[in-house]
């Protein structure tokens, strides 16, 4: 049997997937989540993929006296991946200090404790909105990180400062994983995204479009200096994300870091217009999409993929699957979830 890990936010899109992942490699998993973007029942589909029932710990990490009884209950923990945050953009220009108060809080007490424990190896959950709008393509990790647009991309750059100012000053070690476009549901159909109200993601409003939820999917822009005019992203699979984390507490667990703070870009290397997006997923699905053109969201960049050839040669992680595998499995999930097999809604 291996070790204990502990997945903050573990009830998540990200979250359930690597939980799914943690237990099929063997490990056994705590979940701490407030559930203040998620549903309790994932829990049991969880059991379902994987026979096992995670521990579940209701519990809001901004809470400093919760977060620490948390680890006094769970003092075998061998590590931590912290993934309870908020993550809306738009969200956050409009709600700054929850998104400052929730996600650097939750960080901070989550580290004092492990610190109190002596637990030392933690991998975050980080995000490409730390590059802005790169001066060179693909991206890699030594490109200079720019002033955020967003309150929530500002939370991710200082949650990682502190993470490098921590790990230089104490025993912790950490992991930064920098995702770019998440995309996709697990392979079996009985987890994925959830998103609660009008999605702000591309993804999950084409399927809701497709399933009939929404009328009319508005395209942000097509007058970009790109090939056809909209926006390209580096969209990567959730299964092949989920796995990175596991890959990042094995070597953590090896002593195999070169650095106590480590980074990784997590993307396939390549980028996709929202068209070819589009595309893509009328091709898996047989459904047209209908959109129409608008002016640009603020706040969005033209073009940025990853260069992953650190994650590829280093961390020893390569994303398998493609543009078609994730959208098939995001219409499969959104088709399940309007059948009422996942739980009703
Ligand atoms: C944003 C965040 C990223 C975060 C990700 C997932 C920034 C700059 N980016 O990425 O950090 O990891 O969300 O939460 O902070 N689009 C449409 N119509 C829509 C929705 C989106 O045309 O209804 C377009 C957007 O203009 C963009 C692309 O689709 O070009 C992807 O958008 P989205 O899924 O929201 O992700 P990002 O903004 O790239």
């Amino acid at each position: 049997m291996k070790t204990k890990i502990l997945v903050t936010g573990g009830m998540g899109y990200i979250g359930s997937h690597t939980v799914v992942e943690l237990q099929n490699s063997g490990y056994r998993v705590v979940i701490a989540d407030n559930l203040c973007n998620s549903k309790k029942e994932i829990l049991l589909q969880i059991e379902k993929i994987t026979g096992i029932r995670p521990d579940f710990e209701l519990v809001d990490l901004q809470n400093a006296d919760a977060t620490l009884r948390l680890f006094e209950k769970h003092k075998d923990l061998s590590g931590v991946i912290h993934f309870a945050a908020y993550k809306a953009v738009g969200e956050s220009m409009e709600f700054p200090l929850l998104y400052y108060h929730n996600n650097l809080f939750s960080l901070i007490n989550t580290i004092q404790a492990m610190l109190k424990h002596d637990i030392n190896n933690f991998v975050f959950s980080s995000s490409c909105t730390v590059y802005g709008n790169p001066d060179k393509l693909p991206v890699d990790e030594k490109t200079a990180v720019k002033p955020a647009i967003s309150p929530y991309g500002n939370t991710k750059r200082i949650s990682e400062e502190l993470l490098y100012d921590t790990v230089n000053t104490t025993s912790l070690k950490s992991i930064s994983l920098r995702y770019f476009n998440p995309a996709g549901a697990h392979s079996s159909g009985l987890i994925g995204e959830l998103p609660m109200g009008v999605p702000n993601n591309l993804v999950p409003f084409i399927t809701q479009t497709a399933i009939g939820k929404r009328d009319i999917l508005k395209v942000f822009g097509n007058d970009y200096s790109t090939p056809d005019g909209t926006c390209i992203r580096d969209y990567i699979h959730v299964e092949d994300l989920a796995k990175a984390h596991v890959v990042s507490i094995e070597r953590m667990a090896g002593r195999k870091q070169k650095n106590s703070f480590e980074i990784f870009n997590l993307g396939t290397g390549s980028g996709n217009s929202v068209l070819e997006v589009i595309k893509t997923f009328e091709k898996v699905s047989g459904i047209k999409i209908p959109f129409k053109y608008t002016g640009r969201r603020p706040g969005d960049v033209p073009a940025v993929w990853a260069d992953t050839s650190l994650a590829n040669n280093e961390l020893g992680w390569k994303a398998r699957k493609n543009l078609d595998d994730m959208m098939r499995s995001a219409w499969i999930w959104e088709q399940n979830l309007a059948e009422g097999k996942i739980f009703s809604m």
